[in-house]
C-alpha cells in the first residue's frame, strides 16, 4: 500500500523544475555465448515537459535498447544499471507487470514498424477504444468516441469511418498516423518515438513528423525522437545526443551541434547527410565500420575510424566534456583542435558511395539542413582542385 500511495504523490507532483525523465548512467548489458554486449553504457539525460531531444546514431549503436529499457520491455537476461525516474519515481528494477501502468498512461513508445503496435484481426478503432479502457472505467461508447478524436487529432479524414476498419485498409503513412494516436491516446507525458518514419517514403514522413509535433505541442508531452538520419531531426528537435557504440558522445542545442561538432563523429555524420545541392554528386559517409559491442576499441571507442585520432585517444575512454558553449558536451580530447579547423567536414570528405535521387522530396522533408551549403562548398572546392 505504502508503494502505491508513494506512486499516487509521485505522480501528482507537478512540479516543473523536476524532469519529467531522468535517466542517469543507464548501461545494458547481454549476455550472450560470445560474450558480454555492451549495448548501452553510460546514457543520461533529462526531459521536460515540451522537451523535443533527437537521439541520433548509426545503426547498432544503442538508441532502441535505450528505449526499450524505458519502457521496461527488454528480455528478461538483460543486465540493467543507472537509474531512470519518471517525476521522481524510480522504475529500474521494476517488473514488466509494475511497469505496464506507466507504459501507454505516462510514457508511450511509437515503433517504425506500425504492426508492433497493431493487432491486424481488430478494428483500429477497437484497439484504440481498448488501450483507453485500459486506464479509464468509461463505458465502451466513450471509448469509441475517444478513439474517434484521437484519429482525428492525427488528422485521418473522415475518422468516423475509417475507425471502423481494419489495419490493413490503411495506407503505410496513415497506419503510422493510427500508431501515433495509439501512442497519444491516454495523454502521456513523454512519447518515445523510435525510428517512426523510416519505413516511410519522403513526403510520408514529413507530414508524420509534422503531425508529432502538432500533436505534441497539443498535448505538451515531451518527445524522444530516435533516428539514424540527422535530416529527420534537424527541423524538428531543440536538443540532440549523439550515440556511437552504446554511450553518448556529443550532445547539446541543437544549432551547437549540428553548425559547430566538437565530435569528429558527429562531423561524420553530419557529412553523410544527403545533400540536395549535390544531385548527382557523391555523398561522404564515414569508413569504416562501428565497433564490436563485445570487443570494444582500448580508449576512445571512435579512434579506429577517426580522423583526428592520436596516441593519447588510447589512452583511456574520454569523459563527455563541456565545450565552449554552455550545455554543450563532447566526448573528445581533441574538441578544441576541432574547433580550431576551418572546414571541418573536409576530415571525411573522400570519393565514395551514394547520391542523391531525389533531391525536390529531400528538401521538402529537410527545409533547412543546416550543413547543405558547407558541404555543397566543400565539394566544389574539391572539384575545383581535381580539375586544376
Ligand atoms: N537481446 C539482445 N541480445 C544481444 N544483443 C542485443 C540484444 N538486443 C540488442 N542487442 C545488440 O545491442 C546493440 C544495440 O542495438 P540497438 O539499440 O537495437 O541499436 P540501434 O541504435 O540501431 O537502435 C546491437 O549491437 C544489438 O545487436
Ligand atoms: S578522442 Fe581521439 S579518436 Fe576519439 S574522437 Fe576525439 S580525436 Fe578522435
Ligand atoms: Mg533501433
Amino acid at each position: 500500500m505504502a508503494e502505491v500511495s508513494e506512486l499516487a504523490q509521485a505522480l501528482r507532483t507537478d512540479d516543473v523544475s523536476q524532469p519529467l525523465l531522468s535517466v542517469q548512467d543507464l548501461a545494458v548489458t547481454f549476455p550472450t555465448d560470445d560474450g558480454d554486449v555492451r549495448a548501452v553504457r553510460g546514457v543520461s539525460f533529462d526531459l521536460r515537459p515540451g522537451d523535443v531531444l533527437g537521439i541520433v546514431g548509426e545503426s547498432g549503436s544503442g538508441k532502441s535498447v535505450s528505449s526499450m529499457a524505458i519502457m521496461g520491455l527488454l528480455p528478461k537476461n538483460a543486465r540493467i544499471t543507472g537509474s531512470i525516474r519518471y517525476r521522481g519515481e524510480e522504475l529500474v528494477g521494476r517488473s514488466y507487470k509494475q511497469l505496464q501502468k506507466f507504459r501507454s498512461k505516462h510514457i508511450s513508445m511509437i515503433f517504425q514498424d506500425p504492426m508492433t503496435s497493431l493487432n491486424p484481426v481488430y478494428t483500429v478503432g477497437w484497439q484504440l477504444a481498448e488501450a483507453y479502457r485500459a486506464h479509464h472505467d468509461v463505458s465502451r461508447k466513450a471509448a469509441w468516441a475517444k478513439a474517434v478524436e484521437s484519429l482525428e487529432l492525427v488528422g485521418i479524414p473522415q475518422p468516423d469511418r475509417r475507425a471502423s476498419q481494419y489495419p490493413h485498409e490503411f495506407s503505410g503513412g496513415m497506419r503510422q498516423r493510427v500508431v501515433i494516436a495509439m501512442a497519444i491516446i491516454n495523454d502521456p507525458s513523454v512519447i518515445i518515438a523510435d525510428e517512426p518514419t523510416t519505413a516511410l517514403d519522403v513526403t510520408v514522413q514529413a507530414q508524420i513528423l509534422d503531425t508529432l509535433l502538432r500533436v505534441q505541442q497539443e498535448t505538451d508531452s515531451a518527445i524522444v525522437m530516435i533516428t539514424h538520419d540527422l535530416g529527420v531531426v534537424a527541423g524538428m528537435v531543440n536538443r540532440v545526443q549523439v550515440m556511437y557504440g552504446g554511450t553518448v558522445v556529443e550532445s547539446g542545442g541543437v544549432d551547437e551541434v549540428f553548425e559547430a561538432a566538437r565530435m569528429p563523429y558527429t562531423i561524420g555524420l553530419l557529412g553523410s547527410v544527403p545533400n540536395p545541392q549535390l544531385l548527382g554528386k557523391r555523398l561522404t559517409p564515414i569508413k569504416g565500420a562501428p565497433p564490436s559491442l563485445v570487443n570494444l576499441p582500448t580508449g576512445c571507442a571512435f579512434s579506429p575510424r577517426c580522423p583526428l585520432v592520436v596516441d593519447a585517444c588510447h589512452d583511456g575512454e574520454p569523459q563527455l566534456v563541456q565545450t565552449d558553449h554552455p550545455g554543450h558536451r563532447a566526448r573528445c580530447i581533441r574538441w578544441e583542435h576541432l574547433a580550431g579547423l576551418e572546414s571541418p567536414q573536409r576530415l571525411f570528405a573522400h570519393d565514395e558511395i551514394g547520391v542523391v535521387e531525389d533531391p525536390a522530396s529531400f528538401v521538402e522533408v529537410n527545409p533547412d539542413v543546416p550543413v547543405a551549403q558547407d558541404l555543397a562548398d566543400v565539394h566544389a572546392q574539391d572539384e575545383q582542385e581535381r580539375t586544376s
